[in-house]
């Protein structure tokens, strides 16, 4: 006797009339008509059932903070890191949790279930990673967070961020961050490259770099840093966010570029969201989107993920913590029209996040985590054309999350009683 079964479920990866068998908080059995009982059956009704949504990009510490101290009335990136630095001085530890455990909250009710939140370094009290190391403790038993040293203010473009990024790795921090571009002089910003990917090294930590965030053709950090990935032998440890600068740059130089990332096992994040809103703002027209080249960099054999980056703070007003919005969104930045390409971009918020964060006993897989997201969806495609309601979510077999499916009651002559949007 099994403890869950979920009956008649189609997978991301075409198969239908799939039964997934739970068992000890694993997938015990997946298989079309399994003979086992369970104490207790989700009939699937031939809907998609996909592994959580993973977030390999976000700031938890900034998250749900839209209008304090004041919102951003220009919506720019300028006013945001403003208002951000307005706010980091007001910040209590408690409001800090708060706000998190709430988007911790939102984002389980959207079947996501892992994430990769970077978190300021920059506030000497180091008063968001303790927050945030207490959180990542708190959502443990349903949610993976990871967590990432991210000095905002620039790793030697403030004299004491370097010294509290140790600090936080000291206290737990999982990651090493950094934000090359924003340094004093270009010198600097690759300088920073060097000085992070060997702390990273000595500490046998992963790297994760804002990179390259500007619409600067010739920001070309995202080269140093697949270097010194290459060079120190953290091939597959190392990712590049944001890299919008790719987008602007040479077609020459990233003939060059795109291998070298490859060679170096460097992994990369776009964030379609908050990317398509602040980049390209100092362009009249025609306007540059600002995204990374996300379908090249998947046809040199680069690992793309999507990340959310901001829900309501600073930066961006928006926002729910819905990684099917961002899939939304980057398959049109992106114009991932393409059916296997449509497919790539739900791999983008699941499986390459899944890979890029490290997550263990990730997948739909016999002995995999029996941690699974029933969508009122046919296919991939239909979960992101729908943004699809998460109609069960499971954590180590266990249901935590439920949302009645959408429809709405018709009062049409001749027309059925209720819309259905699912096609066929
Ligand atoms: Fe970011």
């Amino acid at each position: 006797m099994l403890d869950l079964m979920l009956r008649n479920a189609t997978l991301p990866d075409g198969r239908v009339g799939i039964d997934i068998g739970i068992e000890h908080g694993r997938i015990a059995a997946l298989q079309p008509h399994l003979p086992a009982q369970a104490g207790r059956e989700i009939d699937c009704a031939g809907q998609l059932v996909t592994p959580p949504f993973v977030d390999a990009h976000f700031h938890m510490d900034s998250t749900l903070s839209y209008g304090l101290p004041r919102v951003n009335r220009s919506g720019t990136l300028l006013e945001g890191i403003a208002l951000w630095g307005e706010l980091k001085p007001l910040l209590t530890q408690e409001d800090l949790v708060e706000r998190a455990l709430a988007y911790c909250d939102w984002a389980v009710a959207k079947g996501l279930l892992a994430i990769r939140s970077h978190v300021d370094v920059c506030d000497d009290r180091l008063l968001a990673v303790e927050a945030l190391l207490h959180v990542r403790e708190r959502v443990k038993p349903y949610l993976d967070l990871q967590l990432v040293a991210f000095p905002q203010d620039g790793a030697l473009r403030s004299t004491s961020a370097l010294a509290n990024l140790e600090r936080a790795l000291d206290l737990g921090v999982d990651v090493v961050g950094g934000i090359p571009h924003f340094e004093r002089t270009f010198a600097d910003g690759t300088e920073s490259v060097r000085v992070l990917c060997e702390l990273a090294a000595e500490r046998g930590l992963m790297v994760d770099m804002h990179c390259d965030e500007s619409d600067d053709p010739l920001s070309r950090h995202i080269e140093t840093l697949a270097f010194h990935a290459q060079r120190l032998g953290l091939q597959g440890r190392v990712t590049g966010s944001h890299l919008t600068s790719m987008h602007s740059m040479d077609n020459d130089y990233v003939s060059k570029l795109l291998p070298l990332l490859r060679e170096a096992g460097v992994a990369a994040i776009a964030n379609p969201l908050i990317n398509i809103t602040l980049q390209g703002r100092r362009d009249t027209y025609p306007k540059r989107r600002g995204m990374t080249r996300v379908p090249e960099l998947l046809a040199a054999g680069i690992p793309v993920a999507f990340g959310q980056d901001c829900v309501m703070d600073p930066w961006y007003s928006l926002g729910s913590g819905d990684m099917l919005e961002v899939a939304h969104m980057g398959l049109h930045v992106a114009q991932m029209t393409g059916q296997d390409a449509m497919r790539q971009c739900l791999a983008a918020v699941t499986t390459t996040p899944a890979a890029i964060l490290g997550l263990q006993g990730y997948g739909l897989e016999v002995g995999c985590r029996a941690d699974l997201v029933l969508l009122q969806a046919g296919d991939p495609v239909d979960a992101i054309r729908l943004r699809a309601t998460r109609l069960a979510v499971i954590r180590g077999g266990k249901l935590i999350a439920a949302t009645p499916p959408a429809t709405a009651a018709l009062q049409l002559p001749g027309r059925p009683a209720a819309v259905d949007w699912r096609r066929g």
